[in-house]
């Protein structure tokens, strides 16, 4: 928690547009994680256009740490591409911290995550960091996960045998067009999923042979989230 365990983290006179809100949580992070940092540290970095706005400004502080894991390819060309180090999560002695964004939040910290297909490598990173820190715009958070599609990471000959046993789960499985992940495997957005019980869900449809991972983040939610509305962020 930021300044003496203030609720609201940053007020912002006037109203934000998306983008700016997504910089503001960003910002709020940093503010969170700058004082955490020593030479020794690995930062875990999801992937997205919020956590790339957390990239661009942790970039001017980037002598402060040792290195960055990313979780998907485009988050670690990004992080390099700024002169931060990128080292494989195997050569790390500790992930300190993760950062990383949403496509829904709710009131326990669970999440659904996935919405730029690098869900499988985000909940790896996530879960090996000691503090995962989310951040997201208002409009991620919700009183019930579910309405946005849940990302199902799917190895490719297995596309109809895993859609079955979506369907018979009671979800609606669309095939994403044109996404090759960077584990080389599909994804499947799943639609009317009951998602009342994250914790349970989550384990279940892992358990469907063919799927490597989905995007429902219960077991390890994160630890802080950090929502940016128009009048500035607040930590939930
Ligand atoms: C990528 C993710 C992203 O964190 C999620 O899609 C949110 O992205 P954005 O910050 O662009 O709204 O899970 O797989």
């Amino acid at each position: 928690m930021l300044k003496g365990g203030a609720s609201v983290v940053h007020t912002i006179s006037g109203s934000m547009s998306r983008d700016a809100q997504k910089r503001a949580a960003a910002d709020a992070a940093l503010e969170i994680v700058l004082p955490q940092l020593t030479r020794d540290t690995i930062i875990g970095i999801g992937t997205g256009s919020t956590t790339n706005c957390f990239i661009d400004a942790l970039a001017t502080h980037r002598h402060k740490f040792d290195a960055a894991v990313a979780s998907s390819d485009a988050s670690a060309a990004r992080l390099q591409g700024l002169g931060i180090t990128v080292i494989d999560l195997n050569a790390a002695r500790e992930v300190a911290l993760y950062v990383d964004g949403a496509d829904e939040v709710n009131g326990a910290m669970q999440l659904i995550k996935g919405g730029g297909g690098a869900l499988t490598r985000e909940k790896i990173v996530a879960a090996s960091a000691n503090e995962f820190i989310c951040i997201v715009d208002e409009s991620k958070l919700v009183a019930k996960l579910g309405q946005f599609p849940l990302p199902v990471e799917v190895i490719p000959m297995a596309r109809g045998l895993a859609a079955r046993a979506l369907v018979a789960m009671g979800g609606q499985p669309v095939y994403r067009e044109g996404l090759v992940t960077d584990n080389g495997n599909i994804v499947l957005d799943v639609f009317g999923l009951d998602l009342s019980d994250p914790l349970a869900m989550e384990p279940r449809i892992n358990a469907i042979i063919g799927v490597v991972e989905n995007g429902i983040f219960a077991v390890r939610a994160a630890d802080v989230v950090l929502i940016a509305g128009p009048d500035g962020v607040r930590e939930l």
